[in-house]
């Protein structure tokens, strides 16, 4: 019997035109936290993928406790009790919650029968683990992104498996939902059960990791390190390869700017509640709040997406009624990025140039209606070195990027059209930290010359360092307006205290 469950020895993986590995080696130990980090692009999915069966290594072996093994398929990982949850969601849609969760075992004969009873059980007592409790006979489409993604999780945790692979499983839930996942994993490493742990959140990785490997350009950065050797400076160095200094932004004053935007009792059908706040010109707002206060909705109703039922919204003094997303960007030039990038924003199947591009068609066309190639592929250019884009060039397929480099092209989309007032709602989840403050520089870039953002984040760092008024939301109410003074330990203390009362 090995020391180790799993062995990664020397993997190469080759995309056409892209070395995605480059000779990687770790091992997992039984019974361990190992945290994988790395900027956006970093190959750290592609490791998952190959571990679980999703593609073969270039080169390279895998062994599993002390067996070389060819891991061809994902049901080959299964067998071997090999557990993951990918980056992207993986759920059935026109499955209900007990077939997504018992998917594996019927899949590859586990299971010979279909005994629907004993499928709820197993599916309630799943569900249990992570703390969810819905019905296993209800459909997983209408299900929130958190929701969804704690049932993967939760699918994962059941299959019995000696190592479990999670791929950034905390980019979309909320911090209560993250609290249950991460008690739960040191739960299944008290089981004997490895873990392979992906974030771009540090505190969580020095929370539950117990040694991690550093990946950079698709190699190792020096040896996997026990946690408690490394802080957060020392580990930022070794992903990004030099030293980061995380910007604070001067605290600004705003008393005599005009105010751009302005709602007055907003409500409507699914939140009766009404809600009032105003933007001023050249201001960066920032909307707190956990996963699930009410946020998106309320953005939604803003920009005509969901239906207002009352309540007045001026935007530069004149009272408007947008009715859809297209009115509010081309009328009143406000502009919308969504939390849900990849599924609301995105040609998965065209060129990186032809996203961003498409966006900026309006800006880029000439006179008579022609698109000026050139200039779309300079302002494409432009974003992939500003957002550092990791992709050999900009005529790529988007679906052949990173999560992390993916989410970067709808930020470049949103910020190209040039509105006069932007929402970005979470525009960090799932980025790397040196471009997270790549994003708060253009961010703050953009108020300076004049246009008003608001920022939806559950990030306090982020809006403690970027915004200049804070807005707290909690089930769906605003619980408090506050004067940004950029000092982290007075501003989380009055948030939270907002938050309590
Ligand atoms: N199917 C594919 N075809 C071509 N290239 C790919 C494919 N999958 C990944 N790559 C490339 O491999 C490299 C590593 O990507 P990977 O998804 O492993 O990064 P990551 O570390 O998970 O990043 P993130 O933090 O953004 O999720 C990237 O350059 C990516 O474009
Ligand atoms: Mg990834």
């Amino acid at each position: 019997m090995s020391e180790y469950i799993l062995e990664l020895e020397n993997i190469t993986k080759i995309f056409p035109g892209v070395k995605a590995l480059d000779d990687v080696s770790f091992k997992i130990k039984k019974g361990e936290i190992h945290a994988l980090v790395g900027e956006n692009g970093a190959g750290k999915s592609t490791l998952i993928n190959i571990i679980s069966g999703v593609f073969e290594p270039t080169k390279g072996q895998v062994k599993v406790d002390g067996k070389a093994e060819h891991i061809v398929n994902p049901g080959r990982a299964f067998e071997l009790g090999i557990g993951v949850v990918h980056q992207e969601r993986n759920l059935i849609d026109t499955f209900n919650i007990a077939e997504n969760i018992c998917f594996m075992d019927v899949s590859t004969g586990k299971t010979k029968f279909v005994d629907k009873a004993a499928m709820h059980k197993k599916a309630r007592e799943a569900m249990q683990r992570v703390g969810l409790e819905l019905d296993p006979e209800q459909g997983v489409e209408e299900l929130t992104s958190g929701k969804k993604q704690m049932l993967e999780i939760a699918r994962a945790m059941c299959m019995d498996s000696k190592v479990l692979l999670l791929d950034e499983p905390t980019a979309s839930i909320s911090l209560t939902e993250a609290e249950i996942l991460l008690k739960t994993v040191k739960q299944l490493r008290e089981e004997g059960v490895s873990i392979i742990y992906i974030s771009h959140k540090l505190e969580e990785i020095f929370e539950i990791a117990d040694s991690i490997t550093v990946i950079r350009d698709g190699k190792n950065v020096g040896q996997t390190l026990p946690a408690d050797t490394l802080d957060k400076d020392k580990l930022i160095e070794l992903m990004v390869g030099r030293r980061h200094v995380i910007e604070t932004y001067a605290v600004r004053d705003f008393k005599d700017a005009p105010v751009v935007l302005e709602a007055d009792g907003i409500s409507s059908k699914k939140n009766p509640i009404p809600k009032s706040f105003s933007l001023k010109k050249g201001e960066i707002l920032g909307w707190y709040g956990l996963v699930g206060a009410g946020r998106t909705e309320y953005a939604r109703e803003i920009i005509g997406i969901d239906p207002v039922r009352n309540g007045t919204l001026k935007v530069n003094g004149q009272p408007v009624r947008i009715s859809s997303y297209e009115e509010a960007f081309r009328k009143h030039k406000i502009c919308y990025i969504s939390e849900n990038r990849k599924e609301e924003g995105l040609f998965l199947q065209h060129s990186i140039t032809d996203n961003i591009g498409i966006i900026a068609l309006k800006m880029i066309c000439s006179k008579a209606g022609f698109i000026s190639y050139k200039k779309q592929n300079d302002i494409t250019e432009k974003y992939k070195k500003s957002l550092s884009i990791k992709a050999k060039d900009i005529f790529v397929e988007t679906a052949s990027l990173s999560g992390g480099n993916q989410q970067k092209i709808c930020i470049a989309k949103g910020l190209c059209v040039n509105p006069e007032i932007m929402i970005i709602d979470e525009p960090t989840v799932g980025i790397d930290v040196n471009t997270k403050g790549e994003i708060h520089k253009l961010i703050y870039g953009l108020s300076s010359q004049g246009i008003s953002v608001i920022v939806i984040s559950s990030d306090m760092g982020e809006l403690v360092g970027l915004a200049d008024r804070i807005v707290v939301f909690k089930d769906n109410e605003i619980k408090g307006e506050l004067e940004n003074s950029k000092d982290y330990g007075t501003m989380s203390t009055k948030v939270m205290g907002s938050i309590l009362l």
